[in-house]
């Protein structure tokens, strides 16, 4: 099977929860430093970020291409009683037809070719307002062979943020220890760019 958004739809259905429900730590912390506006959560899988924003007053716009993935949080989202704006589409696709523009960009374990990755970070740059943030975390190059995409262009690296992102402020880029699915320890990368 070759069509991404299928097999994002088969993997979601194998199994009841896919991802571990807590908002990602990184982003906690990075969140925690900004004042709540509108959100946008790039590949929003079953929602644990998208979640987050909202219950800390955020206006979240989630977007995913996965049908399955998108009904669960819409179930979270009425369990926790909040609004969330979910998007059923191709991230891209939202970026280049999106006349909105948002405060704060996640793009949180998304794991495209490095060419795909460039074309993503140049959309979201479109898309954030002035004084606004992207926040990433993803796999970083130093987990080749432990976890996430075998293969190391789909990997991150401080290198190619600092090349995306040259022409926004650099308010953290590191590298952590994350947990980034049930149990697993994962070397991330973790970058909150600032648009000046
Ligand atoms: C590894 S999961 C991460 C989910 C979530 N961001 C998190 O950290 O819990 C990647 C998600 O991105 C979605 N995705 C991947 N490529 C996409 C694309 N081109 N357009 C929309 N969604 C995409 C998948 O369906 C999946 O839900």
């Amino acid at each position: 099977m070759d069509n991404p958004k299928e097999q994002w739809n088969q993997r979601y259905q194998e199994i009841d929860r896919l991802w571990i429900s807590q908002a990602d730590p990184s982003l906690v912390v990075a969140v925690d430093t900004l004042t709540p506006g509108s959100a946008l959560d790039l590949g929003c899988g079953e929602g644990r970020n998208s979640l987050y924003l909202a219950k800390r007053g955020w206006n979240v716009t989630a977007v995913d291409f996965s049908d399955v993935a998108l009904e669960r949080l819409k179930t979270a989202a009425s369990t926790a009683e909040v609004s969330i704006n979910l998007v059923n589409d191709d991230l891209t696709e939202f970026l280049k037809d999106t006349k909105t523009k948002f405060d704060l960009v996640v793009i949180a374990n998304i794991h495209p070719p490095s060419e795909e990755r460039f074309q993503m970070y140049s959309q979201a740059k479109h898309v954030v307002n002035t004084g606004g943030h992207i926040f990433i975390i993803g796999h970083h190059l130093d987990a080749l062979g432990h976890i996430g995409p075998p293969d190391p262009d789909r990997l991150l690296t401080e290198s190619e943020i600092r090349r995306a992102f040259a022409d926004f402020e650099i308010t953290v880029l590191t590298k952590v220890s994350d947990v980034a699915d049930f149990g697993h320890e994962s070397p991330s990368l973790v970058a909150l760019l600032k648009a000046t």
